[in-house]
């Protein structure tokens, strides 16, 4: 036995790896095909959405005449190219207007035709560009008006690539390819990756496509990902001579895919480094073993009140929460400010020589931010170092000498550096807590302004007082029992 061991470990690990890929590949065949049959709509589906899609066009283009207005309407986005998700279903009309009409007049005239055509059930959503949300047959209908522009490198609202990115995707997509988008698309809801809504910084339902369009099967997807590396660029149409010039383009996105339609843009610009790392071991993960729980990962358990206490005893940490109204703004704005206020107050804590360990942001009606400190207290005492040896230091030990708060000092410590020790007035990250949220420096500006008509700050077990909202308790159970979705 012993022997057999040490002659033959390489041959014996080869084997076994063979054999694990071998059954890897045959399991993963028929895991797809499972997931496959879950998530794709049925031919009923198929027509029953084409016939409200229809009908939804007929009448635009009815409301145009009545108006007395030269646009169109188009039906874009997946439920045009066949690659929408059982369980998401929306439709995406656009209202395409010539180019030469102004912004002002192509808002007013596209929401009027919107309005007409949602009659009352609607919501009107103004973020960078107002659109319309309505339903209509059990499906969410958006009504987007934008420019038919010729060139969609020369955009005049952020929404006039769509008609091109329709046009580019259904003339490519197979039936197979479909079937394809659709498995990456459910891979990427199961891993938390899906959506480029600047909540989740995810990956768009175009992005999807386009990768698949790339790699050529969810398959080769998962397998190039396995190896993405930061800043990896793909180019379909080869835009760039060289992928350095690409990469300089986009220097900081972790993931630059070049839309094929304009050179210019970065189809994964709004992919956070998180959700870039998370799909890439996803992928690592998957092709290790396959299994159904990467497309839909159990829900995290919701903790009792008794638990959440015991966690956070456990933790050791402390945990404060900042709680205000939720500002009334659409989601793509509120997130982005949530998430500035939140560093705003860790960089503050941090320059006040706290440690935060974690954070997180919640909101529905009320808005939480969380911060969870590892050092919370700090001792009085605080080193104050002077400059190099050979810079002067004449203004920092006049400044310091004369100082109030001043315990010791000049001295030289061990390492050779100038030393005054001074008092730190504050030791508690409350009341450091509490001076930010007075300053409101570098916050989000409806954020700020809902705090500055007034906020909580909870801290360690008080916080379950906030488990009152059943949405709340979801959000903080699985911030302390935090894991990737698919080792639930
Ligand atoms: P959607 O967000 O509705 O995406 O945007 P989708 O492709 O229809 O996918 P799902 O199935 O609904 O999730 C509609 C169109 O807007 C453009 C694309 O052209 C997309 O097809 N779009 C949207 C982008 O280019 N980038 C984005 O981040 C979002
Ligand atoms: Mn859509």
């Amino acid at each position: 036995m012993v022997k057999s061991r040490l002659t033959f470990p390489q041959e014996k690990t080869k084997l076994f790896y063979l054999r694990r890929q071998i059954l890897n590949w045959i399991e993963m065949d028929v895991l797809l095909k499972k997931v496959l049959s879950e998530v794709k709509p049925s031919k009923a589906e198929k027509t029953r959405l084409g016939k409200v899609a229809g009908k939804l066009l007929q009448r635009v283009n009815e409301v145009c005449k009545e108006l007395d207005v030269y646009a169109h309407g188009m039906l874009v986005g997946s439920a045009a190219r066949g690659t929408w998700l059982r369980s998401e279903r929306d439709i995406d009309i656009f209202i395409l207007f010539p180019e030469r009409l102004s912004r002002k007049k192509l808002e007013e005239k596209g929401l009027a035709i919107a309005r007409k055509v949602a009659g009352k059930v609607r919501k009107e959503q103004f973020a960078e560009h107002p659109y319309i949300k309505t339903r209509m047959g059990g499906f969410d209908v958006d009504l987007v008006p934008c420019y038919d522009v010729s060139n969609p490198a020369q955009i005049k609202s952020a929404v006039d690539r769509s008609p091109h990115h329709q046009r580019y995707i259904s003339s490519r997509l197979t039936s197979e390819l479909r079937d394809q988008v659709l498995l990456l698309k459910q891979f990427m809801m199961g891993t938390g990756v899906y959506g480029s809504d600047l909540k989740t910084q995810g990956f768009s339902g175009y992005l999807c496509e386009l990768l698949t369009l790339q790699y050529g099967s969810f398959k080769r997807v998962i397998g190039a990902a396995n190896h993405w590396e930061l800043g990896e660029v793909i180019d379909p149409e080869k835009a760039y001579s060289i992928e350095g010039e690409a990469r300089e383009l986009f220097p900081k996105d972790p993931l630059i895919v070049i839309d094929p339609v304009d050179p210019g843009r970065n189809v994964a610009a709004a992919l956070s480094l998180q959700n870039f790392a998370t799909f890439v071991r996803a992928s690592q993960d998957f092709l290790r073993k396959p299994d159904f729980r990467f497309f839909t990962p159990r829900k995290p358990r919701v903790l009792t009140p008794q638990e959440i206490r015991g966690l956070i005893k456990k933790r050791g940490t402390k945990i404060f929460s900042i709680s205000f109204t939720t500002p009334d703004v659409v989601p793509d704005m509120l997130y982005p400010q949530l998430l500035k206020t939140k560093r705003a107050l860790m960089a503050q804590l941090k320059d006040a020589g706290f440690r935060v360990l974690r954070s997180g942001i919640w909101a529905n009606n009320k808005s939480v931010i969380l911060l969870e400190l590892s050092i919370s207290k700090l001792p009085n005492v605080h080193a104050r170092v002077g400059p190099p040896l050979q810079v002067d230091a004449d203004d920092f030990v006049k400044k310091h000498l004369t100082s109030r708060r001043k315990l010791a000092g000049p001295f030289i410590d061990d390492d050779g550096r100038l030393l005054f020790e001074v008092e730190r007035g504050y030791t508690e990250a409350k009341p450091i807590l509490k001076w930010a949220l007075t300053q409101r420096v570098a916050f989000g500006k409806h954020v700020a302004r809902s705090i500055s008509k007034g906020y909580m700050i909870h801290e360690g077990e008080e916080i379950i007082k906030l488990c009152k909202n059943k949405e709340f308790t979801k959000f903080l159970s699985e911030y302390l029992t935090l894991r990737l979705p698919w080792y639930r």
